[in-house]
């Protein structure tokens, strides 16, 4: 594969957490940055060495002097901290070229922009959890200095740990509170399934290799077959069956009306969450 920034031009992380070390570990793993262009800061100095520990880069607290010669500056830190951010990479002496990529949840272009104080392109992105295992999901939009160069680029940054699309911003929020909080949703369903074969006598190890096997199976026959859902679902359903008998069970619990006042709830949450200072 091609790497991602020509030799000797650098990627920062400012917030190497667990999203900020993943999309690192993506890029470096396979091959499309070197360890020695890259570079990430996190608050504390302790956290700080288990980075760089685990990824074999150059870690800071103090990033005052990186800034200028970062062609990329990832941000992903917690929203509450972008202003803080935002003012330090200004005072800085920030590249007016460098694109800045935010995964900031609930932070909108305008905002990134206002805060940043200068013309520098940026990169909306709202990636997941699941790019820890290559198979994220992750949408971007441009600000009103990035092009169509600089959306590839951030294309680049987030196809190696999975699936990138490119969206309008108005449809973030829904989609922070659908892909971006979905893993928890998922993992919750799959908890509450593995729970359910141990009611019916199934050992509790052997019922979670069954659901989470079972839940994959059914992500990918969605996608490589693009048949409705509820048509594979049929394809399950025999009459008089088993398969209908626990579907009227789970249609009596009105499972998607529940489904759907938690992904409307979590789209009310995150706009506030952005605002928030
Ligand atoms: N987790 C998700 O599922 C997910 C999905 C999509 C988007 N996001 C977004 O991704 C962002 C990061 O989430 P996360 O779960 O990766 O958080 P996290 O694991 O808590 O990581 C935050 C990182 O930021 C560092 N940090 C804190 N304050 C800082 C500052 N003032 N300057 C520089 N670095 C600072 C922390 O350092 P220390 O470790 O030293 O404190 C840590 O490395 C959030 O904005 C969130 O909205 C998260």
């Amino acid at each position: 594969m091609e790497a991602l920034l020509p030799a000797g031009r650098t990627v920062g992380v400012i917030g190497a957490g667990v999203m900020g070390q993943t999309i690192l570990r993506g890029l470096i793993d396979r091959g499309l940055l070197a360890r020695d262009s890259a570079w990430a800061v996190t608050k504390t100095r302790a956290s700080g060495e288990k980075v760089a520990g685990a990824l074999g880069i150059r870690v800071a607290q103090d990033y005052n002097a990186l800034v200028a010669d970062a062609d990329i500056l990832l941000l992903c830190v917690k929203p509450a901290q972008a202003e803080k951010v935002m003012a330090a990479l200004r005072n800085a002496g920030l590249h007016p070229e460098t694109l800045i990529v935010s995964i900031l949840a609930g932070v909108s272009i305008e905002r990134l922009e206002s805060l940043l104080g200068t013309e520098n392109p940026v990169v909306r992105a709202m990636p997941n959890t699941p790019c820890v295992v290559g198979e994220g999901m992750t949408v971007i939009c441009g600000g009103r200095a990035a092009t169509p160069e600089h959306l590839t680029l951030a294309r680049h940054i987030f196809s190696p740990v999975g699936k990138c699309l490119t969206v309008e911003e108005s449809y973030f929020d829904a989609i922070t509170a659908l892909s971006g909080s979905g893993p928890a949703y998922m993992y919750l369903i799959l908890e509450a399934l593995a729970d359910a074969g141990v009611r019916v006598g199934l050992p509790r190890d052997l019922a979670l290799t069954l659901v989470s096997q079972t839940m994959l199976g059914a992500a990918r026959m969605v996608q490589q077959t693009g048949r409705h859902p509820a048509a594979l679902r049929d394809d399950v359903t025999t009459p008089a069956g088993c398969t209908i008998s626990g579907l009227l069970m789970l249609e009596d619990g009105k499972i998607r009306s529940v489904l759907a006042r938690a992904v409307e709830e979590a789209t009310r949450t995150v706009a506030q969450v952005g605002r928030a200072k």
